[in-house]
C-alpha cells in the first residue's frame, strides 16, 4: 500500500490580490507534493482561502459590495493564481464554503459540551459609537478616547467565549520537548516555547461579537467565532472530518505537514495543537515556518507598491521560469530577498545557458556525429566519467533527503551540480576532438550516452520544480516509453536505449535581454509605487474626512495596465502668490519629543513636537518612508498656523513639511540646517 501524505499551505486571506510573497509559499509546498507523489506517496495537498474578519468586512464596505461578493472576486484570483503556476492542489478550501463553517460549529460545540470552551466576559474600554472594545495602550495612544472616533469610552465587560489554553498547555510543552520535529527550522520551535508556552499562557477568547462577518457560534448566535479558529479548522474540514464520509479525514489525518510563514507558526503551534489535544486529535506532525521574500530588503507591501505580481512575472518569462527562480534562488527557512537582477541572471545563466545549452549541444552532437541516433556507449574513462557518474548515483538519495527537511532549494541545487558537471564534462572531454579521430569512436559513443542519459535524469527529476520542462526535455531527447519518464527509472542508469533518435527542439529557455528587461521590469516597479502612492492619498483624504472616492475591490488579476501618474498633476505649476499671501503662513520650528504609530491607521504617526514651552500633537502620514527613531529628537518644519482636523479621532494640531520625489515615491521631512530653538520661527 502506498504510504500517505497530506501537506497543506496557510489559507490566505482574501482581502487583496495574490502576489509573490503567497506564489513562493504554494510554489514550494506544490514542489513538495509533486516530490511526494512521485516517489510513490498517496499525496493529498490542501490550500484555500481564510474568508472571514472583519478585515474583510471593511474592505468590501469600502468596494461597495458584501463581503462575499468580495472574497469570491479575489478568491477566483487565487484559484487562477494557482492554476496559472501549475499547482496541483487536491483540494481547494473557502472557510465560506458551507461543510467548512459546519465543521467549525461542530468543533466548537464539541469543546463548549466539554467544558474546554466557556462563558465569561471580556473587559476593556468600550466606545459605544463604534461598537469596539480597545485595550489600555490603545486607548492610551489616542490620548485617552476612542482611537476611531474620538469620543470617550466607558469601562465594559462583554460576554465572549474562552478555550482553556491553560490546561493543555503543560501537555504542549512536553509534546515540543519529546518531538524535535514538530516545529522546524529548530529555532522557531526554541522561540515558541521561550516567548510563549513557558513564560505561561492565558486563556483565549475565541468569539467576537462586534462584528457579523464569520461563522457564528451556533448556540449563541450574538457571537462569531474567532477568525483563527475558524480558519484553522480547515485542515480538517477539507477532509471531511466529522461528516458522513470522512474517507479521506481517515486515510490523511494527522497532517504530515503544514508549511506556514513564519509570521503565523504561533498559531499553528499552540493554539491548533491545543484545539486538537481537546478534541482528542492526533497532532500534524511537523509544522515548518519558511521566511519572508522581500523585495529590495524590504517587506513587501501594498501601500509601499512593492508587490510583486506574478501574473506579469509569468506572462514574461514564463511559469517554469518563475517557479524556478521561487524554488532555487532562496533558502526555504531564511527570509530572501527578491530583485530584479537576480532574477534577470538566474534565467540566463542558469536556464538558457546551463540547462538549455546543455540540452541543444548534446541533441546537436549526436545529430551531428551520429546522424541524430543515440549510440551504446563505447569506451569509459573513469577520471572523466567518474564525476557525473557519482552525482547520477547521488542525486535520488540527496534529494529525498532534502525534500523530507522540507529545503526543496537543496534538492534542486543537487539537479543544478549535475547540470554543471554534465557542462564540465562536454568542456573535459571535447567530443568535437574525438570526432576528428577515428580511433575515438568508442570513447565519443560514451560521452554522447552519458549525456544523453543525464539529461534524462535531469527532466525526470526536475518534473516538481518544473513541470513543463520535462516533457519538453524529454521530447528532444526522443523518450517516449513511460518506463523511462518514472523516478524509479533514474535510480539506475542506463535507462536510455542505444539507437534512439534525438529530435531538435526549440531552445528551452531562449536568452532574454538583461537591458531591456531590467527597463521593463524597474518601470513595473515604479508604475507600482505611483499607483501606491495615489492610493494612500485617497485613503488620507478620507481619513481626513473628505468625501472618499469608492475603492473598487480590486480584479482577481492585476491589471498590467498603467494608471495615470499623480506626479504629473502635481507638478503643475501654481498660480503666483504676493508676499502678503506668503506671510499668512506661520511656519515654526518644532522639536519632535515623540512620534507613535497612531493604530488605527496604516499611514499616521502621532508626532508630539516641542515648540519653545509649547507641546503641540501632529498627525502626518509618513510611517512608510520614516521611523520614530529618524526623527524623534529633530528639528522639523511645521505650519503652525494650520486650521485643526480630527483624523482618526485624534485632533491635529498642524502639518510638517517634508519633500517627496516623484519617481520612487521616497518622503524626506525637512529639518533645519543646524540645530537652533524649538518655537523659533521660519520666514
Ligand atoms: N489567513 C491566514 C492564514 C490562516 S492558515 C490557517 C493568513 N493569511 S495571509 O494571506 O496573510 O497569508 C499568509 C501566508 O502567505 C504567510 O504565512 C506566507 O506563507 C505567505 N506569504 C505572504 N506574504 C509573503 C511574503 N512576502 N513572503 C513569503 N511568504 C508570504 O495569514
Amino acid at each position: 500500500m502506498k504510504e500517505k501524505y497530506y501537506i497543506t499551505t496557510p489559507i490566505y486571506y482574501p482581502s487583496a490580490n495574490p502576489h509573490i510573497g503567497h506564489t513562493y509559499c504554494t510554489v514550494n509546498t506544490d514542489a513538495l507534493a509533486r516530490f511526494k507523489r512521485m516517489t510513490g506517496h498517496e499525496v493529498f495537498f490542501l490550500t484555500g482561502t481564510d474568508e472571514h474578519g472583519q478585515k474583510i468586512e471593511r474592505k468590501a464596505e469600502e468596494a461597495g459590495c458584501t463581503p462575499q461578493e468580495y472574497a469570491d472576486r479575489i478568491t477566483e484570483g487565487f484559484k487562477r493564481l494557482w492554476e496559472l503556476m501549475d499547482v496541483s492542489n487536491d483540494g481547494f478550501i473557502r472557510t465560506t464554503d458551507k461543510r467548512h463553517m459546519e465543521c467549525v460549529q461542530l468543533v466548537f460545540r464539541k469543546l463548549y459540551e466539554q467544558g474546554d470552551i466557556y462563558k465569561s466576559e471580556y473587559s476593556g474600554h468600550y466606545c459605544a459609537q463604534c461598537e469596539a472594545f480597545w485595550t489600555e495602550t490603545q486607548l492610551k495612544e489616542a490620548g485617552g478616547v476612542c482611537p476611531d472616533c474620538g469620543r470617550k469610552t466607558e469601562l465594559a465587560r462583554e460576554e465572549a467565549y474562552f478555550l482553556r489554553v491553560s490546561k493543555y498547555a503543560p501537555r504542549l510543552i512536553e509534546h515540543i520537548r519529546q518531538n524535535p520535529d514538530f516545529i522546524q527550522p529548530v529555532s522557531r520551535a526554541n522561540e515558541m516555547l521561550n516567548n510563549f508556552l513557558l513564560p505561561g499562557c492565558e486563556d483565549l477568547c475565541v468569539t467576537r461579537s462586534t462584528f457579523k462577518w464569520g461563522v457564528p457560534v451556533p448556540f449563541d448566535e450574538k457571537h462569531v467565532i474567532y477568525v483563527w479558529v475558524d480558519a484553522l479548522v480547515n485542515y480538517l474540514s477539507a477532509i471531511g472530518y466529522g461528516t458522513d464520509d470522512d474517507s479521506l479525514y481517515k486515510k490523511f489525518w494527522p497532517a504530515d505537514v503544514h508549511i506556514v510563514g513564519k509570521e503565523i507558526i504561533r498559531f499553528h503551534t499552540i493554539i491548533w495543537p491545543i484545539m486538537l489535544m481537546a478534541l482528542g486529535l492526533p497532532l500534524p506532525k511537523r509544522i515548518y515556518g519558511h521566511g519572508w521574500l522581500l523585495f529590495d530588503g524590504d517587506k513587501m507591501s501594498k501601500s509601499k507598491g512593492n508587490v510583486v505580481d506574478p501574473f506579469i512575472l509569468v506572462e514574461r518569462y514564463g511559469v517554469d521560469a518563475i517557479r524556478y527562480f521561487l524554488l532555487s534562488e532562496f533558502p526555504f527557512g531564511n527570509d530572501g530577498n527578491f530583485d530584479n537582477a537576480t532574477l534577470i541572471t538566474r534565467i540566463n545563466s542558469d536556464l538558457a545557458n546551463d540547462l538549455g545549452n546543455l540540452l541543444s549541444r548534446t541533441v546537436a552532437m549526436v545529430g551531428k556525429y551520429r546522424g541524430g541516433v543515440l549510440p551504446a556507449p563505447g569506451e569509459a574513462v573513469p577520471d572523466e566519467d567518474e564525476p557525473v557518474l557519482e552525482l547520477l548515483r547521488g542525486l535520488c538519495p540527496a534529494m529525498e533527503k532534502a525534500m523530507d527537511e522540507i529545503h526543496p532549494h537543496i534538492a534542486l541545487a543537487q539537479i543544478r551540480r549535475l547540470i554543471g558537471a554534465c557542462n564540465k564534462y562536454i568542456d573535459v572531454t571535447a567530443p568535437w576532438v574525438l570526432a576528428k579521430d577515428e580511433a575515438k569512436k568508442a570513447r565519443l559513443d560514451t560521452v554522447l550516452y552519458n549525456l544523453a542519459e543525464a539529461l534524462r535524469v535531469v527532466a525526470v527529476a526536475i518534473e516538481p520544480f518544473m513541470p513543463n520542462t520535462t516533457p519538453r526535455i524529454l521530447e528532444q531527447l526522443g523518450v517516449e516509453d513511460d518506463a523511462l519518464k518514472t523516478y524509479d527509472s533514474i535510480k539506475e542508469f542506463g535507462g536510455m536505449r542505444p539507437g534512439t533518435e534525438l529530435r531538435k527542439g526549440e531552445a528551452l529557455f531562449p536568452r532574454i535581454d538583461p537591458k531591456a528587461e531590467m527597463e521593463f521590469l524597474d518601470n513595473m516597479v515604479e508604475e507600482q509605487r505611483r499607483k501606491a502612492a495615489a492610493m494612500r492619498a485617497a485613503e488620507e483624504a478620507k481619513e481626513a474626512g473628505e468625501k472618499p472616492e469608492p475603492e473598487a475591490a480590486p480584479a482577481p488579476e492585476a491589471a498590467p495596465t498603467p494608471e495615470a501618474a499623480p506626479a504629473e498633476a502635481e507638478k503643475e505649476q501654481k498660480p503666483i502668490i504676493t508676499y502678503d499671501d506668503f506671510a499668512k503662513l506661520d511656519l515654526r520650528v518644532g522639536r519632535v519629543i515623540d512620534c507613535v504609530e497612531v493604530k488605527k491607521s496604516k499611514h499616521l504617526y502621532n508626532i508630539t513636537l516641542e515648540l519653545g514651552s509649547e507641546r503641540r500633537t501632529v498627525l502626518s502620514s509618513i510611517k512608510d518612508w520614516v521611523s520614530p527613531s529618524d526623527i524623534i529628537g529633530r528639528n522639523v518644519v511645521m505650519v503652525y498656523n494650520l486650521a485643526p482636523r480630527k483624523m482618526c479621532g485624534i485632533e491635529s494640531q498642524g502639518m510638517i513639511l517634508a519633500a517627496s520625489t516623484e519617481g520612487d515615491g521616497d518622503v524626506v521631512p525637512l529639518t533645519t540646517l543646524k540645530d537652533i530653538p524649538s518655537g523659533s520661527l521660519i520666514r
